[in-house]
């Protein structure tokens, strides 16, 4: 039996992209999500590279998902190097894009502590880098900063330390003044705090605290 049919026997409301996420099914989050637009944060960043007349340049898409983001850059004219651990997350990706643009996407099933980075003009980590595994998250910053050319950019989500999910074991969650140390080296040109509680009628009701970034490198 799936989610959605346990669900209905047990008369819950069915899984969204939260309880998968929350319990790391990928694979129910990739079609949850699918065809969902691309994130504020990477709208933002490419608006910004495109006021100062670049319409194109070389983003890593860190753990893309079903690849919503990844498609919204390869339609912007960027090549993308999108990067996830889920062998399911690709197939949704490629089947979405068009023909003239398969050549700027390269994907690597990868875990962020096994990352190469090549240096590129933005790394992209759409609600991913909670998902690091704290004893990872170091390195993988590291890697992420030295990776962004001087004028690139960093956009994303890191989420917070009041966030339900900080108590879960194997995440990576930060507070605004962790945020902001994180980001010594980069302009902020975005730092939107979202917190707030979910309605109760959700199936796993939670409290968000979310900083959606995006910072330039200096
Ligand atoms: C919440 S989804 C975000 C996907 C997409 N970026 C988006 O904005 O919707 C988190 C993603 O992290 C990936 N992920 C989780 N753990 C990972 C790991 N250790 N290494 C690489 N990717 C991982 C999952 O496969 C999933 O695609």
């Amino acid at each position: 039996m799936n989610e959605q049919d346990k669900s209905k026997k047990l008369d819950l409301p069915p899984m969204g992209a939260q309880d998968f996420s929350e319990i790391e099914d990928w694979s129910g989050y990739f079609n949850a999500v699918l065809g969902k637009g691309a994130r504020d944060t990477l709208i933002a960043a490419l608006d910004s590279f495109e006021q100062e007349g670049f319409n194109s340049g070389f983003a890593v898409d860190l753990a893309a998902g079903e690849g919503r983001d990844s498609l919204e850059l390869l339609g912007r004219n960027w090549h993308v190097l999108a990067t996830d651990n889920h062998p399911e997350a690709f197939s949704h990706l490629w089947a979405r894009v068009p023909e003239v643009l398969k050549p700027n996407l390269t994907t690597t099933e990868v875990s962020f502590n096994d990352m190469k980075f090549p240096n590129c003009d933005m790394v992209n980590a759409s609600f991913a880098l909670p998902f690091c595994e704290p004893q990872h998250f170091e390195v993988l910053w590291n890697k992420i900063i030295a990776s962004i050319r001087p004028g690139g950019r960093f956009a994303g989500q890191f989420f917070g330390s009041r966030d339900t999910w900080a108590s879960l074991p194997n995440r990576s969650h930060h507070s605004r003044e962790e945020v902001l140390k994180l980001l010594d080296g980069f302009s902020i040109e975005m730092i939107r705090e979202e917190e707030r509680d979910d309605p109760p009628e959700l199936r796993k009701p939670k409290h968000w605290q979310i900083f959606h970034i995006v910072a330039r490198k200096h």
